[in-house]
């Protein structure tokens, strides 16, 4: 009877130490409701192909402000809630590193293509368009399939 009450203050306690810490995590990334929301990788993908419109008529309009803002948004994209994370390590194991590297293409021309969308830099902005998409389509060659059949089962 004691020992079953000492194990549930044990739960307990342990439940809010995880949820604290599940909680200061979510604050020091400023990012805590895309983390205690259910964030998908489809849901995150669906909104960087939006994106990706927007950036693509941008270009071809010359818009420079909405090349920026849709550019700045792909490389600000939301990220995968926790568990979808932890699910992706664990499916993954050391390609994290390689996926996280094809992440960092999409993420890195983005982020010039704003630079160069505020400098009205066409040329500058359509060569880093050619690697982002690259960076898109190379990794969904690579782990595409492999990861939604893990995710989506
Ligand atoms: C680091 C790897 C990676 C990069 C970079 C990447 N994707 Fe994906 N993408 C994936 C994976 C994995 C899936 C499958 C997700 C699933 O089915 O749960 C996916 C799926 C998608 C889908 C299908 C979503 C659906 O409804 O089934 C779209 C659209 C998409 N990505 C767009 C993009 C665009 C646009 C870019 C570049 C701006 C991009 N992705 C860059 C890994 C990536």
């Amino acid at each position: 009877m004691l020992n079953s009450k000492k194990n549930n203050v044990l739960l307990v306690t342990l439940t809010l130490m995880i949820t604290t810490s599940l909680y200061a995590l979510a604050d020091s990334s400023t990012k805590s409701a895309e983390i205690l929301a259910n964030v998908t990788l489809k849901s995150v993908m669906q909104g960087l192909l939006k994106e990706t419109q927007q950036l693509t008529q941008g270009i071809i309009l010359q818009d420079f402000s909405l090349i920026a803002q849709s550019a700045s948004k792909i490389a600000d994209h939301p990220t995968p809630s926790m568990m979808t994370k932890i699910k992706l390590m664990k499916a993954l194991g050391t390609d994290m590193v390689k996926f996280k590297s094809k992440d960092d293409v999409v993420h890195n021309s983005s982020v010039a293509i704003v630079k160069y969308a505020q400098e009205k830099n066409l040329a500058a902005i359509q060569q880093k368009y050619q690697i982002m998409i690259d960076g898109c389509v190379a990794c969904h060659s690579e782990f595409k399939e492999k990861v939604a059949s893990i995710l989506n089962k």
